[in-house]
């Protein structure tokens, strides 16, 4: 889909019905590489693909989702946490651009357990991710959702 049409069709989907591709995995995981990082330093940062039911059962706030990818930080920040948000929102599009199901997501990071992070690394934000019958199609976005003040 054309950028501008994608940022306004873009949405929070809390409802999956059924696991991602192989294919669909590698093209979010493309996009998460795509993101831009704090200082370029990509090596701070490690994304944790969880479809295990036994550890995704373990995790609150998920919604269910058949996938959740985690990304983690050394020694996170306020540059760290930034982009983390980046990368996830790079997946977020890159997920609903090919017509699957995500969200960012928060709530599950205290439930995620310590040993499916790689080791030196916390978890500072996720994207839960799965198949919907959810249409993307462009909101009405309106122009005061965030209060602007233009100084010139
Ligand atoms: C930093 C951040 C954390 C979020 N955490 C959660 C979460 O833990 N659970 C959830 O259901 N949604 C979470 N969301 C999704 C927001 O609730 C959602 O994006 C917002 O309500 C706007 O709705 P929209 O995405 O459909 O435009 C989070 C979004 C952001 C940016």
């Amino acid at each position: 889909m054309e950028t501008f049409k994608m940022i306004q069709s873009r949405k929070a989907v809390r409802q999956y019905s059924g696991q991602i591709t192989k294919e669909q995995l590698q093209k979010i995981i493309t996009a998460a590489n795509a993101a831009a990082v704090g200082m370029g330093e990509f090596e701070n940062y490690r994304l944790t693909v969880i479809q295990k039911a036994e550890i995704l059962n373990k995790l609150s706030g998920i919604y269910d989702a058949p996938t959740v990818i985690v990304v983690s930080a050394k020694n996170p920040s306020a540059m760290e946490d930034i982009s983390a948000g980046t990368i996830v929102h790079n997946m977020e599009l890159t997920a609903e651009d090919q017509g699957l199901g995500a969200n960012y997501n928060m709530s599950s990071l205290g439930s995620i357990p310590d040993d499916v992070i790689p080791d030196g690394f916390k978890p500072i934000f996720a994207l839960t991710l799965g198949q919907t019958t959810e249409k993307f199609v462009p909101r009405e976005i309106s122009l005061d959702k965030i209060k602007t003040n233009i100084v010139k």
